[in-house]
């Protein structure tokens, strides 16, 4: 089995080759850039990973890792539309470097040259690949709207957000791991297992990525720091500073952006929101990596090792 650093290399090779068309330059030119920035590319990781666990043939994986990789690209276009996030990867947003308008069109066609990378898979996977693909996208559009909707709710429960979270982001990573086992034919139960690893590691990974929000360094993480408290996210830490008797109003009433960051930096932390959270974020990495016993063994050093670095990550 080739090593994680090993699978990321070939990845970035395979993404970092792929062309998009020339013309007209304000639809390509902004998918050239940004899909150039870098980024984990942790998705087609996982596709790569699963497929080459379980020894499938040929180029299916590499279509499906890519396909995953194009979604997720598009996803975060429109994210930072929907955000106003004014930085990613440690770059421009799409829609600050052009405008909103560019930032749309050029989602749109990059959501396209998803599907037409997964439909070079081999036909006889297809069917298969595409109800899932089709799930998966429906799903995350689901989990957009509420993670948006919640912006404006005053009162969002645990379970709520644990559920948004699941459909915007831990789909993606089920989907990506079991297109890997459909590409290499492992049985249904071995692919529910390897979608549930997905979905737990998933879920583990957005609650990183909101700790990193708030707790991350800018030049690592390459987002705006405190962008989830400016906008009124309901995050796990939001929800549970509140439930803990921080003081969301003073926070929300502080005008200068700067200082309403660092309030909300020390309160999540003095009302204990920040362990919270940290403990429920391990939480859901155990349960992935329980999900594992479902795996022949000699398969789980590297996704142990992925699970890990998605936890302990600072970026
Ligand atoms: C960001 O995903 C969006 C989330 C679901 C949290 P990543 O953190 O994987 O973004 P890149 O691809 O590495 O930039
Ligand atoms: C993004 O969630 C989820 C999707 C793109 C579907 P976030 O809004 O938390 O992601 P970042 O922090 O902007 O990367
Ligand atoms: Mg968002
Ligand atoms: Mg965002
Ligand atoms: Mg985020």
């Amino acid at each position: 089995m080739t090593s994680l650093s090993h699978l990321i290399r070939e990845v970035e090779a395979d993404i970092l080759s792929y062309q998009f068309p020339q013309e007209p330059r304000n639809l390509y030119d902004p998918l050239r850039y940004f899909f150039g920035l870098g980024g984990k590319r942790l998705r087609p990781v996982l596709t790569l990973m699963t497929a080459e666990s379980f020894a499938a043939k040929g180029e299916n994986a590499r279509y499906a890792a890519i396909a995953v990789e194009l979604f997720h690209n598009f996803s975060l276009i429109h994210d930072d539309i929907m955000d106003e996030a004014p930085y990613r990867r440690g770059k421009e947003t799409v829609h600050t470097k052009w405008n909103q308008h560019i930032g749309i069109l050029s989602g749109d066609v990059l959501f396209v040259k998803a599907y037409e990378s997964l439909a070079k898979c081999d036909h006889k996977y297809l069917p298969t690949l595409l109800n899932l693909f089709n799930k998966t996208a429906t799903e995350v559009c689901e989990g957009q709207q509420m993670d948006m909707d919640f912006e404006n709710s005053v009162d969002v429960y645990e379970e709520e957000y644990i559920e948004m979270i699941r459909l915007k982001t831990s789909v993606l990573l089920g989907c990506a791991m079991q297109f890997g086992g459909i590409i290499a034919d492992v049985n249904q139960k071995t692919q529910d297992a390897l979608y549930n690893f997905g979905q737990y590691i998933g879920i583990a990974f957005q609650i990183k990525d909101d700790l990193l929000d708030l707790f991350g360094e800018e030049a690592k993480v390459g987002k705006q720091i405190g962008g989830d408290v400016l906008s009124d996210k309901k995050t796990l830490l939001s929800i549970k500073a509140k439930e803990l008797g921080c003081d969301m109003f003073e926070i929300s009433n502080t005008t200068d952006i700067k200082l309403r960051v660092e309030l909300a930096q020390q309160q999540f932390e003095k009302v204990g929101a920040k362990k919270y959270v940290e403990a429920a974020m391990n939480d859901y990495y155990k349960r992935a990596i329980q999900t594992l016993e479902a795996l022949p063994r000699s398969q789980k050093e590297i996704y142990e090792e992925f699970a890990e670095f998605l936890v302990k990550r600072s970026y």
